[in-house]
């Protein structure tokens, strides 16, 4: 492997394409980064591998924001940044992300911060979270890789659970096809040792990335779209996401390497009190829909157990996988619980205030470790979440404790 200066990258042709340059904790190929954007300054050798990502070309490989996902905060990490950084200093220990969902947070923080710690209770988020966060050179060959998820993307559709049970429906007969036959041999290239433990996250979180964009639905799988097998556009009018009809094609997680980070898998008030950090970020779900409920598709062709599934919407039986943060009758509890068990200097929680705690049980349990305070930043949003895609502005709410 070459270890070689970004403005070095910068001028080869593209014959150097198979070549794997390594900048900092980056790895990448030379069509990887878009070295002809405007702005992007080589000069003097500053930028960071966060920056870099930037200028990631998109048609080859993909970030870890490169997803929908209901409450991601990927558009708010200017305001979390400004206000975790202002309260608990520009340069943490550890930072821990309780409910990961996509990583994002967790991903940003990494900048500021010894280590970074995450944990989501659905598998496909530890998938991703894993991969991104948590992936050092010795377990992952990338030009080995690279060449895997060309492989996968040459199958041909399969008939199998995925087509069985989402062709047709959340994916087309091909899709679903082709899910089938790519998940069935990256579990193959495990049993066969052609593969790590950590490359196998990598193909599956490639996977579950093109499946998401091919998703026949509004972007979480409560249900699917009607209208499968129509145009996009009918008497011009949206019917159906073009997207849906593409082939899906496997691109590569670009990764930054640093292994140093802690990935985890399941309900936070049980981690909680076995974990002593600096900095704690809680982005609890705030409703009562559950998020099995809605990533159930992913969560099958992440663990690929093939369970049964029953009704229209094709969902396994999640008993024992719903959160108490989503229940009306439990989630104050179960937050004072978790707030309680913290070991750390800082508590940051982001909540809705249409949430179904009320602003002062918060404060109270808030309080019960140390002084709280409230900031707030008004943003706008399209829909309400029900399908609505009217234009309204939300505020979102940072509560802050300092630990005693
Ligand atoms: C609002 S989302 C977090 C979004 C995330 N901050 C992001 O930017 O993508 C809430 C997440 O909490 C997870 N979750 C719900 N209950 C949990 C629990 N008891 N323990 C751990 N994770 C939980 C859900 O799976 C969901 O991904």
């Amino acid at each position: 492997m070459n270890q070689i200066m970004l403005n070095d990258i910068s001028n080869l042709q593209d014959s150097h394409n198979n070549t794997l340059f390594t900048y900092k904790n980056a790895d990448f190929f030379r069509n990887d980064i878009q070295f002809n954007r405007p702005f992007f300054s080589i000069e003097n050798q500053v930028i960071s591998p966060f920056d870099l990502k930037k200028f990631i070309n998109t048609e080859r490989v993909f970030d870890i924001g490169s997803r929908k996902y209901i409450g991601s905060k990927d558009n708010l990490l200017p305001f979390l940044e400004k206000v975790i950084i202002e309260a608990a200093g520009g340069q943490m220990e550890s930072f821990f992300d309780g409910f990961s969902g996509t990583g994002v947070v967790a991903e940003h923080f990494r900048r500021y911060s010894g280590k970074v710690l995450a944990n989501d209770c659905l598998v496909s988020n530890y998938t991703v979270n894993r991969a991104f966060l948590n992936s050092s050179r010795d377990e992952i060959d990338m030009i080995k890789t690279a060449s895997l998820i060309e492989d996968l993307n040459n199958l041909e559709p399969v008939a199998g659970y995925a087509s069985r049970h989402f062709g047709g429906t959340y994916f087309t007969r091909e899709n679903a096809g082709l899910i089938d036959a790519i998940r069935d041999a990256i579990d193959k290239l495990e049993a066969n040792g052609q593969i790590t433990g950590q490359e196998k996250t990598l193909l599956v979180t490639s996977l579950l990335y093109a499946a998401d964009k091919a998703a026949n639905t509004a972007g979480q799988y409560d249900a699917y779209l009607k209208g499968m097998g129509r145009e996009s556009y009918e008497n011009g009018r949206h019917r159906i996401d073009a997207n849906v009809y593409k082939r899906i094609r496997l691109k590569r997680p670009f990764i930054l390497y640093d292994g140093g980070n802690e990935v985890y898998h399941g309900d936070i008030n049980t981690l909680a009190p076995t974990l002593q950090v600096e900095t704690v970020y809680l982005d609890p779900p705030y409703n009562s829909r559950q998020y099995i409920d809605n990533y159930h598709v992913l969560e099958n062709i992440s663990t690929w157990e093939k369970p049964a599934v029953f009704g229209k919407t094709r969902k396994f039986n999640r008993d024992g996988l719903k959160s108490a943060y989503s229940r009306r009758a439990t989630a104050a509890a179960a937050l004072k619980e978790l707030v309680t068990s913290l070991k750390c200097r800082h508590i940051f929680l982001s909540y809705n205030s249409e949430g179904i705690i009320s602003d002062d049980d918060i404060i109270t349990i808030l309080e019960g470790r140390g002084r709280t305070e409230i900031f707030e930043k008004e943003y706008p949003v399209f829909g309400n979440g029900a399908g609505v895609s009217r234009k309204r502005n939300v505020v979102e709410r940072v509560f802050y404790c300092k630990c005693r």
